[in-house]
C-alpha cells in the first residue's frame, strides 16, 4: 500500500520524506495491514498511530483512508478536529508553552513568540533537524509557577524572555558535551 501511494507523489514530495519518516510510514503500513479492514475504527486507529509514533504523518492519513475505505477528507477532518493529534514529528527536545489562563495572564504569548523567534519555527512545527518542536498547551497544573513551560519532561517556572535563551543554551551545551563524549569514546 505504501509503495502504491509513494508512486503517486512527485519528486519534490518524495524528496521531503526523510529516512525517519519513511521508517514510520513503513511501520504504520505494517500495523494497518495486520488488522482486518472491518475491524478498524477511524479515531482509535489515529490514536494508536499517534501514541506509537508521536505524530500522524500526512501519508499515514492516506493509508488509513485507503484501509478503511473512506476519503482522505474525512480522515483529515477527524484528525484536525481533535487537538490531541499532531502532524509533525516531535523534536528530540519537545517544548510545550502553557497558555492556560494563569500563564496567559503572566505573558505566556510573549514566551511562545520568543521560542518561535529563537528556534525559527512556529507553534506546532518541528525544526528541520528534528532537534526542537514547539507547541502551545492548556494548563499543565502548576499555575503558581506561571508562566510555565515544559521542556522534555521538565517544568520550567517563571519563564522570561532571557530564560528562554538560557533554556536553549542549556540544551545546546548538553548536546555539545554529549557529542564530545561520543567522539572521545570513539577515539
Ligand atoms: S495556566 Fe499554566 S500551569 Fe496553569
Amino acid at each position: 500500500m505504501l509503495d502504491r501511494i509513494l508512486a503517486t507523489l512527485d519528486d519534490s514530495e518524495k524528496a521531503a520524506i526523510d529516512e525517519e519518516e519513511y521508517a514510520v510510514l513503513n511501520a504504520v503500513a505494517e500495523e494497518l495491514a495486520a488488522v482486518a479492514p472491518g475491524a478498524l475504527d477511524l479515531l482509535p486507529t489515529l490514536q494508536r498511530i499517534q501514541t506509537k509514533h508521536g505524530y500522524l504523518p500526512r501519508l499515514a492519513l492516506r493509508m488509513v483512508a485507503e484501509q478503511l475505505g473512506t476519503t482522505i477528507g474525512k480522515v483529515y477532518g477527524i484528525a484536525t478536529f481533535y487537538n490531541q493529534f499532531r502532524f509533525n514529528p516531535p523534536g528530540r527536545n519537545p517544548i510545550k508553552v502553557c497558555l492556560g489562563t494563569a500563564c496567559h495572564v503572566k505573558g505566556g504569548e510573549i514566551i511562545l513568540e520568543n521560542f518561535e523567534r529563537r528556534l525559527g519555527i512556529k507553534e506546532n512545527e518541528t525544526s528541520a533537524d528534528r532537534e526542537y518542536s514547539l507547541e502551545r498547551v492548556a494548563c499543565i497544573g502548576c499555575c503558581a509557577l506561571a508562566p510555565a513551560v515544559v521542556v522534555g519532561e521538565k517544568v520550567e517556572a517563571y519563564v522570561t524572555p532571557s530564560k528562554v535563551e538560557g533554556i536553549i543554551t542549556e540544551i545546546e551545551v548538553r548536546k555539545e558535551m554529549a557529542a564530545r563524549e561520543q567522539d572521545k569514546n570513539e577515539n
